[in-house]
């Protein structure tokens, strides 16, 4: 599975890049709106960091602004991926753009059949959020499951991104349904580091290390 970092955050992404572990990155408009900056530069900003899919986001609610505001985006960088929302606009900006050789993210996704409607628009990615699902007492992973299987069934070429993930298990959940990118925040990456054995271990072979190799200090 591909690891993306949700964050429009260039401290958080200089950090992460560090690992070699990153994919590609993820934005929002609130994401971006945190940053200050304008959403040109800080993709731009974003593009030097890490050399992946990056996805940006069009403010636009009709498709008749969303289109030009989509090339427009995809004019920054050569990575960049354009966001649109599962909107029946959004749809119509994706069959448009997909058409062109744009490559879009098709956001806020939450069931099955809106992932078939990407699917058939030609999406490059479909992000569905997980977390917000188990928010509303639902079941974010089984979503995942479902949209890879209609997609393997038909062999749709879209990616499966499961977007919106606050938790390890929410991450490995996402990896066994088959997902093929998880983006989340850097808290979340940098979560998945952590095993209390794995500090415990390594407390001790630098123990009994230093018992027989610097027994002074
Ligand atoms: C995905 O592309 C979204 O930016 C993101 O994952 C939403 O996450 P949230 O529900 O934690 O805001």
């Amino acid at each position: 599975m591909k690891i993306f970092l949700d964050t429009g955050n260039l401290d958080e992404l200089k950090k992460a890049a560090q690992w070699g572990i990153v994919d590609g990155v993820t934005t929002n408009p609130s994401l971006i709106a945190k940053e200050g900056k304008k959403i040109e530069d800080q993709i731009a900003a974003i593009c030097e960091i890490i050399d992946g899919d990056i996805s940006a986001e069009v403010v636009s609610t009709k498709a008749e602004d969303m289109i030009p505001e989509g090339r427009k985006l995809a004019k920054i960088h050569k990575n960049v991926v354009v966001k649109v929302p599962l909107t029946r606009d959004g749809i119509i900006a994706c069959s448009t753009l997909s058409k062109e050789g744009i490559r879009l993210n098709v956001t806020l996704c939450f069931s099955a059949g809106q992932a078939l409607l990407a699917a058939k628009a030609g999406a490059y990615i479909i992000s569905p959020f997980v977390g917000r699902i188990d928010d509303m007492g639902g079941n974010g992973v089984d979503l995942i499951r479902q949209i890879c299987t209609i997609y393997k069934n038909y062999n749709f070429k879209t990616q499966v991104l499961a977007a919106s993930l606050r938790t390890p298990p929410h991450v490995i959940d996402c990896a066994l349904a088959g997902a093929h990118i998880g983006t989340m925040p850097f808290k979340t990456l940098d979560m998945l580091f952590n095993h209390p054995l794995t500090d415990k271990g390594l407390e001790q072979f630098m123990k009994d290390w230093a018992k027989v190799f610097e027994p002074t200090k």
